[in-house]
């Protein structure tokens, strides 16, 4: 069997300096030193460490497959350690996404994020990671709907033959924890019935539907309906591979030209336009946001993210470009928008939405007062 290569992105706001807008040196700097050793004793192959705004990205390349319990644990125990320093220093919130305390096997469902893909390699595998702030594990959707499914966005579903068959797409029903998949061209219209609705139904895999290839995979946990509170947006990864009969880098960046709405922004419950960023500017400032995303490609080489001769790997910063000027300039334009409107919907969201809200406090204050009408 030919030998198989594994990207994970393992994510979790173990704390941030002066509220909830951005990972400091020293937390970065333990997720380096972690991985760093873990390289070293052959557990992963190599990685980058990177930040969301307030949660710390490790990206691991490896051959153990997905949601392998080594795997799992060394991002746990990069966490908690992390989330120690965090402590000491007195960071906001430190272990803020840590919801239990002892690991058992898998981040999944413990408060951490994780976006994970085996692949085969191919000749050559273009990469493409993202990873948001301040955003709902729905803030993928409709990118990957215009990516893999919408022909004014990729030409190469319309002109590239490899591509005819179009693509299917995994929906998870985060409530009912069920999932189904939807084949699109065919499909497209039940695709969008469902995830139009982001806070209930997000895309959690797409495959190449004439060969079932993989070619996305983005965390979906909802932190809200395992811890039973409200405890921040789920500030989601997703992995996205590229080029020769799947769509092109630039196809795959398209869609962040423009701004577009996702549930999160201030205490994850307002409607917030999407601000694509570089590294550089991966942290969230005004009224906790506007909601970022960072673009981080790369190539998966013989098990590795390709990297220099002295072991550095070539990550390339998408979002620090000036094509996505306009679509930052928008989200600006719309938070401001948004924000005149104060607590009124539809900047922010509905009271089921919000999981942080007062409703049922007024409302029991208010019960006797209430006369008919
Ligand atoms: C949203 C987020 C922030 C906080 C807000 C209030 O995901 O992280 O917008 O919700 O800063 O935080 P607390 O309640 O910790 O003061
Ligand atoms: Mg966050």
């Amino acid at each position: 069997m030919a030998k198989k290569t594994t990207i994970s992105v393992i994510k979790c706001d173990v704390g941030s300096l002066a509220g909830h807008h951005v990972v400091p040196k020293p937390i970065l700097d333990i997720g380096e030193k972690r991985l760093k050793e873990a390289q070293k004793s052959g557990i992963i192959n190599n990685y980058y460490v990177f930040n969301a705004g307030d949660d710390l990205e490790l990206l691991m390349v490896h051959g153990r497959g997905e949601d392998n319990p080594e795997i799992h644990k060394l991002a746990w125990d990069t966490f908690s350690e992390a989330t120690k320093k965090a402590t000491s220093l007195k960071l906001y919130a430190a272990g803020m996404d840590l919801l239990k305390t002892a690991f058992s096997g898998t981040v999944r469902g413990m408060g951490p994020g994780a976006a994970e893909m085996e692949i085969e390699e191919r000749q050559s595998d273009p990469i493409v990671v993202f990873a948001a702030d301040k955003a709902s594990g729905g803030a993928f959707n409709y990118p990957l709907f215009r990516i893999f499914a919408d022909p004014s966005n990729t030409a190469g579903l319309v002109i590239d033959p490899a591509m005819a068959g179009g693509f299917k797409f995994e929906v998870l029903d985060v409530k009912e924890n069920k999932k189904v998949v939807v084949k699109c061209p065919e499909e497209m219209y039940e695709l969008i019935a469902l995830i139009g609705s982001p806070d209930r139904y997000t895309v959690s895999r797409v495959w190449r539907a004439k060969d079932n290839l993989i070619c996305a995979s983005s965390s979906t946990t909802r932190l809200s309906l395992i811890a039973g509170k409200y405890v921040g947006k789920d500030d989601p990864a997703c992995i996205v591979r590229a080029q020769h009969g799947l769509p092109a880098v630039g196809e795959i960046l398209a869609p962040f030209m423009h701004s577009y709405f996702v549930e999160g922004w201030m205490r994850g419950s307002h409607w917030g336009p999407l601000m694509p960023v570089g590294l550089k500017n991966s942290r969230c400032t005004a009224f906790d946001g506007p909601p970022r995303m960072v673009g981080l490609g790369f190539q998966v080489a013989n098990g590795e993210i390709a990297h220099g001769d002295d072991g550095t790997p070539l990550i390339s910063d998408l979002f620090d470009d000036p094509a996505f000027d306009l679509a930052r300039r928008e989200s600006v334009d719309q938070a401001v928008t948004l924000r005149r409107m104060g607590e009124f919907e539809p900047a922010r969201l509905s009271t089921e939405v919000m999981e942080y809200t007062t409703i049922d406090k007024v409302l029991e204050k208010l019960k006797d007062r209430f006369k008919p009408a």
